[in-house]
């Protein structure tokens, strides 16, 4: 069943996180929602510009509303990810998104602001949530890439600040995370006094992180000896920081790059051992059950399983 991502927020705040996961393909989705009922977890399903671009919003939408159908106990929000003010617009006047994210970060304070009041309008006038992204990650995202040196961590005061003159329902803050397979090096990880400061200005309400994947080594190694060429030295968030992450606030963590590796180990493994093979549903199928249970590991080591 589709909820609102309010609804999901206020069951977990300050408890446990909610898995965001991005979906651009039916693998991805059976998958996703497969995990999601073995671990009896919530979740929400993530679409970005580039995943409307690759399937069709239709397509994307038809996946959804049938793996629901398939998965009648499943109880997850539609989220637009890294939302434009017009892909904003189109996705809260189509009915089907829970929430949109406007990402306006990457402009002035001011600019943010306003722009983001004019979705929050638009979306509450349909019932639809807005999270809003202040502070700047590192990495790749949609087209904007920002080198480390420009990556900027969210400042406490004006998040408040931020929160109150937009009226937005979450708030996607830069605590030292980024896109992609290569955020830390050697013993660095999420700033969590930048992230306690923000909780203690912004008591009760919805912290978002993003760039959450943790990018584990052994998945990595795995996609090298089969042929990939990722750098070893990738690494990502500490799975055990979830949880404090989410008593600090933190009620969704975003989730992308680690299912990736795992479409890509699947892949490579495959090819390399079924040199003969050329049904690729083969592949298929065991992408899938990997990326369940891998679905199914998040669940645990965010505190959302066993929370329907
Ligand atoms: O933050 C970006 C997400 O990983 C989605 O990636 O824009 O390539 O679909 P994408
Ligand atoms: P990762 O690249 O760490 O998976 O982050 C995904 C994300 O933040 C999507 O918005
Ligand atoms: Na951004
Ligand atoms: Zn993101």
């Amino acid at each position: 069943m589709i909820v609102t991502t309010a609804e999901l927020f206020r069951c977990a705040y300050g408890k446990y996180a909610i898995g965001a996961y991005n979906i651009n393909n039916m693998e991805q989705t059976l998958g996703l929602f497969r995990g999601c009922a073995q671990a009896e977890a919530p979740f929400i399903i993530q679409i970005s510009r580039g995943a409307r671009k690759y399937a069709d919003k239709r397509m994307l939408e038809a996946m959804i509303r049938a793996a629901e159908s398939i998965y009648p106990e499943s109880i997850f929000a539609v989220h637009l990810d890294h939302g434009d003010e017009e892909t904003c617009y189109d996705c809260i006047d189509s009915g089907f998104y829970s929430s949109v994210m406007i990402d306006a970060s990457h402009h002035p304070f001011e600019e943010n602001v306003a722009i983001t009041r004019r979705v929050v309008e638009r979306a509450h006038a349909k019932g639809v949530s807005v999270e809003s992204e202040l502070g700047m990650l590192g990495g790749v995202e949609e087209d904007i890439k920002i080198d480390e040196g420009h990556a900027c961590l969210t400042d406490a005061e004006q998040a408040k600040e931020f929160v109150a003159q937009t009226g937005c329902d979450s708030l996607a803050c830069a605590v030292g995370t980024s896109h992609g397979a290569y955020k830390f090096k050697g013993k660095q990880s999420i700033h969590f006094d930048v992230l306690e400061a923000i909780f203690k200005r912004l008591p009760g309400f919805p912290l978002v992180m993003h760039g959450s994947s943790s990018v584990p080594q052994e998945e990595v190694r795995r996609i090298n000896t089969a042929g990939g060429k990722l750098d070893p030295s990738a690494c990502g968030v500490d799975e055990n920081e979830y949880l404090p992450a989410a008593k600090l606030g933190v009620t969704k963590i975003n989730i992308d790059t680690d299912g990736r590796l795992v479409w890509m180990r699947v892949h490579r493994e495959y090819l390399r051992d079924h040199p003969e093979d050329f049904d690729f549903r083969g592949a298929g199928r065991v992408y899938m059950a990997e990326y369940a249970n891998f679905i199914a590991h998040k669940s645990e080591k965010l505190g959302c399983a066993k929370q329907l």
